[in-house]
């Protein structure tokens, strides 16, 4: 096998592992509903596989379909998650059974396959890598239905590196075209291209994500009972549902405590705030008078390097994240304290953009100029427009499989459940500049 071919059968390796772990509990867990935001774990699972089957075996390889009767159940489009526990899926071993017979054969076409042949679905191995992300994908929402159950134990809670820099509380970044996107990066899906000029004026990003003490500041300052902060959308969302506080914050004591896979504890005063939605956030930054930044502020920070004239996949660079660079692939059931990663600061000296939290952007998820649907019009397209807004940079729950300065994420607004925090951007004023 090439070097490619192996890294190929250690990834999906590894993320099956992880799922299977995930779901290593009793059927009632797994199929069961947890919150209608999220579908039963075992639809996850078989999902998974069924998606493996469609790409790698059947449109990358011709091969006969194996159960085409569970397509509809395991098809995202067909079922909302609120009214999957109601659909006929597979139990939690025939699942098990079902996609270890998916995957054996998945094995057997990367064997056989050509990975410089130039059909854009084999070429650099591109179906592999479309649903090894995808199965990453999948496990950070098993984990987010995980904690929606209070369920403790899910993921070992390792240990993290101190907070170690200090710094300013915001990095200049000076006026000028960068490039955004890609038609490089081999594993990048349809929505990060093509790479295009994009000129910003100059701006000011926060160095690190906004700290539970400072979202804490926001809360004892009276924010989410003051609408001028709010958009009107956020504050009728807020008023509605009696918001308060991040997602699985109490107060008692005098204290802010969280609770976090089934434990309850102080909140750490020194980790980015998560679970927070994208209203929040909005009104977060305006309280702080600034904002969120645009996504290509977001990405301009994070992996441009001017000097050099070209985007780094991360940003630190070209070398793939370590547990020293970043807090990625459920090294810890939690974001790290911030300061935790200095050497994986940006050229312009923003810190943690990637792990720990996805953070919110100011901007709608849409199609780059020039985009192409590929493979399917389903992976990104149809979420196109003014409904959902975009998150960069990946969570302590996503892997490095699935993150890069270009990665794109995208949620609702209302989203709370998932891992997910901000830092905020101002324009630099005229005599800043
Ligand atoms: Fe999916």
């Amino acid at each position: 096998m090439t070097d490619l071919k192996e890294r190929i059968a250690a990834q999906l390796t590894a993320v099956r592992d992880r799922s299977l772990a995930y779901t290593a509990a009793e059927d009632d867990l797994l199929v069961r509903q947890h919150s209608p935001l999220m579908s039963p774990l075992v639809w996850d699972l078989a999902h998974v596989g069924n998606y493996e089957e469609l790409w790698v075996l059947r449109a990358a390889a011709g091969i006969t379909p194996l159960r085409p009767e569970i397509d509809d159940i395991y098809d995202a489009f067909k079922t909302p998650r609120r009214d999957r526990p109601s659909l006929p899926f597979l139990r939690p071993a025939e699942a098990r059974d079902y996609i270890g017979g998916v995957r054996g054969r998945v094995l057997d076409v990367l064997d056989a396959v050509d990975l410089a042949d130039p059909s854009p679905l084999r070429r650099d191995g591109f179906v592999f890598g479309l649903v090894i992300q995808h199965e990453h994908q999948h496990d950070e929402t098993m984990l987010a239905t995980l904690q929606l159950a209070g369920r403790p134990g899910v993921v070992r809670d390792g240990d993290l590196p101190p907070s170690l820099s200090a710094g300013p509380e915001e990095v200049y970044v000076p006026a000028g075209e960068f490039l955004m996107g890609t038609d490089s990066l081999p594993w990048a899906y349809d929505n990060e291209r093509p790479a295009h000029r994009v000129d910003l004026p100059a701006y000011w990003i926060d160095r690190l994500p906004v700290g539970n003490a400072a979202y804490a500041a926001f809360i004892e300052d009276g924010g989410y009972h003051d609408a001028r902060w709010w958009t009107p959308e956020g504050w009728r969302w807020r008023q509605e549902n009696g918001v308060f506080a991040p997602l699985f914050w109490t107060r008692e004591g005098g204290t802010w405590w969280r609770t976090r896979f089934g434990r309850t504890e102080p909140v750490p005063m020194d980790e980015p705030v998560q679970h927070v939605c994208w209203y929040e956030a909005d009104a977060y930054a305006r309280w702080a008078g600034k904002r969120l930044p645009t996504e290509a502020e977001w990405e301009k920070a994070c992996g441009w390097d001017a000097a050099a004239g070209r985007a780094r996949p991360y940003p630190w660079g070209e070398q793939d994240p370590t547990p020293e660079l970043a807090n990625l692939g459920h090294r810890a059931a939690r974001p790290a304290p911030l300061g935790a990663y200095p050497g994986g600061a940006s050229p312009y000296g923003a810190e943690q953009m990637v792990g720990d939290v996805w953070e919110w952007t100011a901007t709608w998820f849409d199609g780059y100029p020039g985009f192409r649907a590929f493979p399917y019009r389903e992976y990104s397209e149809v979420f196109f427009g003014r409904e959902y807004r975009v998150l960069r940079g990946g969570s302590w729950a996503a892997d490095p499989a699935a993150v890069r300065t270009t990665f794109r994420n995208w949620d609702y607004p209302i989203r709370r459940q998932i891992f997910t925090g901000f830092r905020c951007a101002r324009t630099a004023a005229p005599e800043e500049r």
